[in-house]
């Protein structure tokens, strides 16, 4: 008998798939739950950090139904290879003003967190009213500086990872899932 229950199919560059677009889609539901907790009917702004988090924060946001003020922002820290190269650069800033509101940092992917705790200090020299991190993915194992990010989506284990966002080298970000790539394709 047919059965409509769609099984993973793992992309070829991929050795295996690590999250399914099911469990993405719950766990965002959750977040968004979460999200609902903490902020109640509060209005409060998104910064998104292209281009990894724009899937994550399109489905994130379509959660809560609050009043919500989006920006994206811009920082290089990978160039098209798999290993951080040194310190992260703003290359487009934020546009919205953020003294006095409620902030939300949304990325894809908390690894050596070196981004995040630059962005999270520039932030907190805005004076918002407060300041929030949410990321879809945790490597803790990878961490450089410490930083923890106040919601999480799942914590992974050492791997790169591609899809739903993620990419190496600007390719997989329209994966619906998030499989681990190939070491073999993990060359520029
Ligand atoms: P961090 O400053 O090392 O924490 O860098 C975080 C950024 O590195 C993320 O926003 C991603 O763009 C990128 N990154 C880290 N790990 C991965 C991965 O496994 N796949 C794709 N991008 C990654
Ligand atoms: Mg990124």
């Amino acid at each position: 008998m047919a059965t409509s229950k769609k099984t993973a199919v793992s992309h070829p560059d991929c050795e295996c798939v690590l999250l399914t677009e099911a469990q993405i889609r719950r766990r965002v539901k959750s977040l968004g739950r979460q999200l609902k907790k903490i902020y109640g009917q509060d209005e409060f702004t998104v910064v998104a950090i292209m281009n990894g988090a724009i899937l994550f924060t399109a489905d994130l946001l379509r959660q809560v139904d609050n009043p919500v003020r989006l920006d994206c922002i811009r920082i290089s820290s990978y160039g098209s290879g798999t290993e951080s190269h040194g310190v992260p650069k703003l290359i487009h800033g934020l546009t919205l003003d953020i003294a006095g509101r409620h902030v939300l940092i949304v990325d894809d992917i908390l690894d050596t967190g070196k981004t995040l705790s630059l962005l999270s200090d520039m932030i907190r020299g805005l004076r918002p009213a407060s300041l929030r991190v949410c990321v879809l993915l945790d490597k803790k194992g990878r961490r450089q500086v410490p930083f923890e990010a106040d919601l999480v989506g799942f914590e992974i284990p050492d791997k790169f990872v591609v899809g739903y966002g993620l990419d190496f080298a600007e390719r997989y970000r329209n994966l619906t899932n998030i499989g681990v790539l190939k070491p073999a394709r993990q060359k520029p």
